[in-house]
C-alpha cells in the first residue's frame, strides 16, 4: 500500500511525511504546489510531485503511477484567518472547490480513504468550552467556513460513493521536529509563536498582541497548542482506523489546556532567556475569545496520546528550529 500526502512540503505536512518515511511501512507519495510549501522540507525518501491538486489530469497521473495508493492525507489548504477575511474567494476556490476536484478524481481512481486537516475555526465562537466534536459549528471567518464546507462535501461524497473520511479539527499548532531539521516557515509570518521567537532572535523589536479586552482571565485570546509530532500520530491512527473499516467521523486534536497570548510570551521569555518586549494593539478581525479542545474522543476511539503536553517543551522545539534556521528554508 501507499499513502499520498497532499501539502507534504508545508509545516504540518512535512512532519507527517518525515514520520511516515521513518515508520518505513509503506511508500510515501507527496504532492505540493510549493506555493507556500518548501521542497527542502520534504524527506528525500518520499516520492515528490510538484503540482496543484485541483489539476485533475495531473492528479490522475499521480494515482495511475501509484495505483497502490488507498489513502490520502490532505494538508494542502490556505489557513490564515486574517487573509481569509480580506480575500474570502481565494479560500472557497483553493480549499473548498479544490476538495470537489480532488474527490472526483479519488472516486474515478477508486481511492477509498481520506484524512483531512480541519480546524477549530469551524466552531466560530464556541457555545461551550472545552469544545466537543458535537459543539455546533458556526464559523466566523471564511477560512473556517471553507473547511466546514469541505467537511460537508466529504459527508455527501461518503454517502454517494463510499469514500470514507476523517476530518481532524486541529487547534493551534506549534513546535517543530526536536532536532531542528524541519519547522515552520511562512512568508509572511502571521502566527503568534514564530513572531514571538523572531523578537527573541532580534529580527523584530517587539510583538504586538492583538487585543486585551476579550472575555478571558487576562483579556488576551486563549488558545490550545498542539505539536506537529502529536498531529502526525493522530493522522497515522486515523488512516489505520479507516483501513480497519470504521465509519467516517471527526476528531478534535488539542492538548485540552488553554494559554493566553500573554502566557505564551511569558513562556517564550523563559525558554529563550530574551525579554521579548510587547505592546497591546487593536483586536484582529475574526478572532474568537477562547478555543480549547476536548480531545477525549480521539483518545478513546483512536487511542491517541499526545506526548507534547508541556507548552515550554513545545516552545523549545520551535526555538531549536528557528535558532538553527534563522531565515527558514531560505528558498524564496
Ligand atoms: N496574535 C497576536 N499577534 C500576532 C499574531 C497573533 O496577538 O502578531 C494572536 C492572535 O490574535 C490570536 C493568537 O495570537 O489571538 C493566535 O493567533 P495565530 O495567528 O497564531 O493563530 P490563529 O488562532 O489565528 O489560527 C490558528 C491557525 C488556524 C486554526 C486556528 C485554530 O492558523 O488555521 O489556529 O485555533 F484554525
Amino acid at each position: 500500500m501507499a499513502i499520498l500526502v497532499l501539502g507534504g512540503a508545508g509545516y504540518i505536512g512535512s512532519h507527517m511525511v518525515d514520520r511516515l518515511v521513518n515508520e518505513g511501512q509503506e511508500k510515501v507519495v507527496v504532492v505540493d504546489s510549493l506555493v507556500t510549501g518548501h521542497r527542502a522540507a520534504v524527506h528525500p525518501d518520499a516520492v515528490f510531485y510538484q503540482g496543484d491538486l485541483a489539476d485533475q489530469d495531473f492528479m490522475r497521473t499521480v494515482f495511475k503511477e501509484h495505483a497502490d495508493i488507498d489513502a490520502v492525507i490532505h494538508f494542502a489548504a490556505y489557513s490564515l484567518v486574517a487573509e481569509s477575511m480580506a480575500d474570502p474567494l481565494k479560500y472557497f476556490d483553493n480549499n473548498t472547490a479544490g476538495m470537489v476536484k480532488l474527490l472526483e478524481v479519488m472516486h474515478e481512481c477508486g481511492v477509498r480513504y481520506i484524512v483531512f486537516s480541519s480546524t477549530a475555526a469551524t466552531y466560530g465562537i464556541p457555545e461551550e468550552i472545552p469544545i466537543l466534536e458535537t459543539t455546533p459549528q458556526k464559523p466566523i471567518n471564511p477560512y473556517g467556513e471553507s473547511k466546514l464546507m469541505m467537511e460537508t462535501i466529504m459527508r455527501w461524497a461518503d454517502q454517494a460513493y463510499g469514500i470514507k473520511y476523517v476530518p481532524l479539527r486541529y487547534f493551534n499548532v506549534a513546535g517543530a521536529k526536536p532536532d531542528g531539521s524541519i519547522g515552520e516557515d511562512h512568508g509572511p509570518e502571521t502566527h503568534l509563536l514564530p513572531i514571538v521567537l523572531q523578537v527573541a532572535q532580534g529580527k523584530r523589536e517587539k510583538i504586538a498582541i492583538f487585543g486585551d479586552d476579550y472575555n478571558t482571565p487576562d483579556g488576551t485570546n486563549v488558545r490550545d497548542y498542539v505539536h506537529p509530532f502529536d498531529l502526525a500520530d493522530a493522522h497515522l491512527l486515523a488512516v489505520e482506523y479507516l483501513r480497519n473499516g470504521n465509519p467516517s467521523t471527526a476528531f478534535n486534536l488539542g492538548s485540552s489546556t488553554g494559554f493566553s497570548n500573554l502566557q505564551i510570551v511569558e513562556a517564550a521569555r523563559k525558554v529563550t532567556g530574551h525579554p521579548i518586549p510587547l505592546e497591546i494593539a487593536d483586536r484582529r478581525p475574526g478572532d474568537p475569545d477562547t478555543l480549547i479542545a476536548s480531545s477525549e474522543k480521539a483518545r478513546a476511539i483512536l487511542g491517541w496520546q499526545p506526548k507534547f503536553d508541556n507548552i515550554e517543551t513545545i516552545i523549545q522545539t520551535a526555538w531549536a528550529w528557528h535558532s538553527s534556521h534563522p531565515d527558514g528554508y531560505n528558498d524564496r
